[in-house]
């Protein structure tokens, strides 16, 4: 069934991808991109319907929804992890700000909202190993808390209010579109850049910290499926464990170094992106995803690795 998509924050990593990924599935006028800063609101002009919005201007984000009357908004206003550390106050004010208004507007309107959630949500007290999808979530950063209290602000939204909400925990993002920005598992996607443009390293996380990540194409595909999977087959919604393949920066070198042999990696530790690792999982068990909804990624390292190459030689 075709669908009209809002996607808030839409000029970060995974909007840009999600907008002509969504597009492809519901027609490209069937997807509106809202993005906070001008230049990249022009730049996103170009390719699909936009517009300028704070999401934290409930009025201007109520015109918006009022407009387009969307099925679907996805909430992809977030300060990551690292950033999020350097002044938790406006984590909080923006991450939490974006959910409510997006909450509130689509029960006003009536209609789903997809936020993604984030392995941040876990802490010291998870089992790191093979995480379950229901298990201890104490988080200690700032970013961690915004996404667990998210969690259960959503689920409360369909308990309550029948709100039609669904979320995923994302790991890390691996893509070579939009850069990320301020997270703890960027080095992963950075690597790839200096790797390409012939510089040495320099990785901020330590060489044996294993995180979950997963390539965007796997991403989106999680996007697309988990808001077209029948509401009667979902145990959990927000939010469910979604993971495509786990490695610490020590692995991604050698695979990395494999492709390009000069390749040189050097380890400057920041100490809040090592607290952050260590306390997230090192793998997730994501069988509830794969049960309700059919989740089944594609990209392991080694194919994710060729592709990222492969584009990043064309680009830079
Ligand atoms: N990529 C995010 C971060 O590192 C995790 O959700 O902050």
């Amino acid at each position: 069934m075709s669908k009209t998509i809002l996607i808030v924050g839409a000029g970060g990593q995974i909007g840009t991808e999600l907008v002509s990924h969504l597009q492809s599935i519901y027609g490209e006028d069937r997807v509106i991109a809202a993005e906070l800063r001008p230049k990249v609101c022009k730049r996103m002009s170009e390719k699909a319907r936009t517009v300028c919005l704070n999401a934290l201007d409930r009025d201007a984000y109520a015109e918006v929804v009022r407009k387009y009357k969307p099925d679907w908004i996805f909430n992809l206003v977030a300060v990551l992890s690292a950033t999020g550390e350097n002044n938790p106050q406006t984590a909080w004010h923006v991450n939490m700000g974006a959910l409510l208004n997006s909450l509130e507007l689509a029960r006003e309107f009536q209609c789903g909202v997809f936020t993604p959630s984030s392995i941040g949500v876990f802490g010291k007290d998870t089992p790191p190993d093979g995480t379950p999808q229901d298990t201890i979530m104490r988080p200690n950063t700032i970013y961690g808390i915004c996404k667990v209290s998210g969690e259960l602000l959503s689920d409360y939204y369909f308990s309550r209010f029948g709100v039609d909400t669904r979320s995923v925990r994302f790991p890390g993002i691996i893509s070579h579109g939009t850069l990320p920005g301020g997270g703890t598992t960027d080095y992963a996607v950075e690597i790839f850049y200096a790797a390409v443009r012939g510089e040495s390293f320099i990785c901020p996380v330590p060489h044996n910290a294993y995180m979950d990540m997963m390539y965007m194409p796997d991403a989106l595909k999680a996007c697309s499926s988990l808001i077209e999977a029948d509401p009667a087959r979902l145990i959990h919604r927000n939010s469910f464990n979604v993971t495509a393949m786990s490695f610490c920066p020590g692995e991604l070198y050698e695979v990395i170094k494999r492709r390009i042999p000069s390749f040189k990696m050097e380890y400057r530790i920041d100490p809040v992106k090592e607290a952050i690792a260590s306390s997230w999982p090192n793998y997730m068990d994501d069988s509830c995803a794969r049960a309700e909804w059919g989740w089944n990624p594609t990209w392991d390292i080694d194919a994710m690795a060729d592709d990222m190459l492969k584009h990043l030689r064309m680009k830079l």
